[in-house]
């Protein structure tokens, strides 16, 4: 029997993981899933918690699930521990994003100031998890969703030591889920490679016969296919730029290669509707409206407005091929071990890996191109300085992830941004 303990386990996508694991319990038979939140997400985490066990109980299945605020309890003897917390919730995004768009900057839950504050805020609550874990499950997998996904799993891997850790990001999957009907082909007819990180990957894709099909899906990239996530705006790429790559970029690097046009459609919706998180926070009000009604017994349509759509097929089916050793390949953040030969080996990195028992084995991409070489080495010292930062509570290391951040505008105006959102989150930042 397994137990699943899931911190910040009140989130509005907390349906979605357990529609993913019912749907796989015959592999995976899970007894107690216990559902983590703190004093501010109380009553997100008793309304959501009581429809996870509506979920349960209309299926065969007995599976019980726990809410409570006391994280030691929950972790202890846990076999797989998810992390899918918000240190200040919805509220400390809103000034994630506010802050630098005032100043004619990028405001963005994970790229540019937002996400390196997002870091600073969950990198000290991410080292007490994992200090608990070492002494109540020092067996368990680590699964991480929390954003910046890629940087928090470089933190929890290399800088506290738990090598049991995976990353995971739903844009690969919808990448892979999407991609095919645009060239005539169903799901699992093609193959494919991912390397670079979180949020910031490249992939190539081959049918069944081994032809490379890069170029077509390029030819159809700027079409709305349901293969980028709802929660970014889907301005044009360049496909004589993408041609000459010949690499399928993320829907994230729309902010680097159309930096102004992405940063201009944010300004405008800023000003029209509030910020992305301020839209969410709507969302998620109505969301947890729906998630109230007693008669309702499964995951809601709705909650696929969210970006995070589709996440549970990348955690759920995670922990079910490591738990049975499937060696499946899937997109997820974990130690480069020579597969981005342009990066340290113990760099995580967000490349096609096989999944088993022994948990995630990078798959060999070989070596970049000069262009994709160049923003990846500046894109993984922008990571390595935040984390620094993080830990250290170091403001002139602060600066330096400032400074190498490309979405940030050099000068003093970007030290302005980084004092006011100091002050903005000074009770999350204790480092600081
Ligand atoms: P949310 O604002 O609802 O936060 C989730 C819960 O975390 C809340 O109930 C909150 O009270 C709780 N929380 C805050 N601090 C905590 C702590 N110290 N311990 C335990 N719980 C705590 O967030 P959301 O919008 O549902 O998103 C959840 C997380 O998942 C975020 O970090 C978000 O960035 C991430 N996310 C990741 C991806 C991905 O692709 N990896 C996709 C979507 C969302
Ligand atoms: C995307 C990403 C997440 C991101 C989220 C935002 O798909 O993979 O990492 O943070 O969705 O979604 P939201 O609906 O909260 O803006
Ligand atoms: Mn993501």
């Amino acid at each position: 029997s397994i137990k699943i303990v899931t911190i910040g386990g009140g989130s509005s996508y907390t349906p979605e993981l357990m529609e993913g694991f019912i749907k796989r319990y015959k592999e995976l038979p899970i007894s107690e899933i216990w559902l983590v939140d703190i004093e501010d997400g109380k009553e997100k985490l008793e309304i959501v918690g009581e429809l996870a066990q509506r979920m349960w109980d209309a299926t065969p299945y007995p599976v019980r699930v726990i809410t409570t605020l006391n994280r030691r309890e929950a972790l202890k003897d846990a076999d797989f521990v998810t992390t899918q917390f918000r240190v200040g919730l919805l509220d400390a995004r809103i000034k994630d994003e506010r802050i630098p768009l005032l100043h004619g900057m990028l405001g963005q839950e994970t790229n540019g100031a937002g996400g390196m504050f997002k870091a600073f805020r969950t990198i000290p609550v991410m080292k007490e998890i994992v200090q608990d874990m070492k002494e109540l499950c020092p067996e368990a997998w680590l699964i991480n969703f929390t954003n910046p996904s890629g940087i928090i799993t470089e933190a929890v891997i290399k800088h506290f030591g738990w090598k049991k850790c995976i990353g995971l990001c739903n844009v690969p999957v919808i990448s892979m889920m999407n991609e095919p009907k645009v060239i005539g082909k169903q799901v699992g007819e093609l193959n494919y490679q991912f390397a670079g990180l979180n949020h910031f990957h490249w992939h190539k894709v081959f049918d069944e016969e081994g032809k490379e099909v890069t170029g077509q899906l390029i030819d159809h990239i700027n079409e709305k296919s349901g293969g980028t996530p709802a929660n970014i705006y889907q301005a044009e790429f360049s496909l004589e730029l993408l041609h000459s790559t010949n690499l399928l970029p993320c829907g994230y690097h729309r902010y680097y290669y159309l930096e102004k046009e992405m940063l201009e459609h944010s300004l405008e919706e800023f000003r029209k509707g509030g910020t992305r998180a301020e839209q969410m926070k709507a969302v998620e009000a109505s969301l947890f409206e729906i998630y109230k009604n007693p008669d309702l017994n499964k995951k809601p349509e709705e909650l696929q407005k969210r970006g995070g759509a589709y996440y549970s097929e990348a955690a759920c089916e995670c922990i079910n091929a490591i738990y049975n050793n499937k060696g499946i390949h899937m997109v997820v953040s974990t130690q480069n071990n020579g597969a981005i030969s342009c990066l340290n080996s113990d760099s995580v990195v967000e490349v096609s890996c096989l999944i088993s028992a022994k948990g995630a084995t990078p798959m060999a991409w070989g070596d970049m191109g000069s262009f994709e070489k160049g923003q990846l080495q500046v894109m993984k010292a922008m990571e390595e300085c935040t984390i620094s930062a993080a830990l250290s509570g170091d403001y002139g290391m602060a600066l330096q992830a400032f400074t190498i951040n490309p979405l940030i505008q050099k000068g003093g105006e970007a030290k302005q941004v980084l004092n006011e959102l100091l002050v903005a989150h000074e009770k999350y930042l204790p480092q600081f």
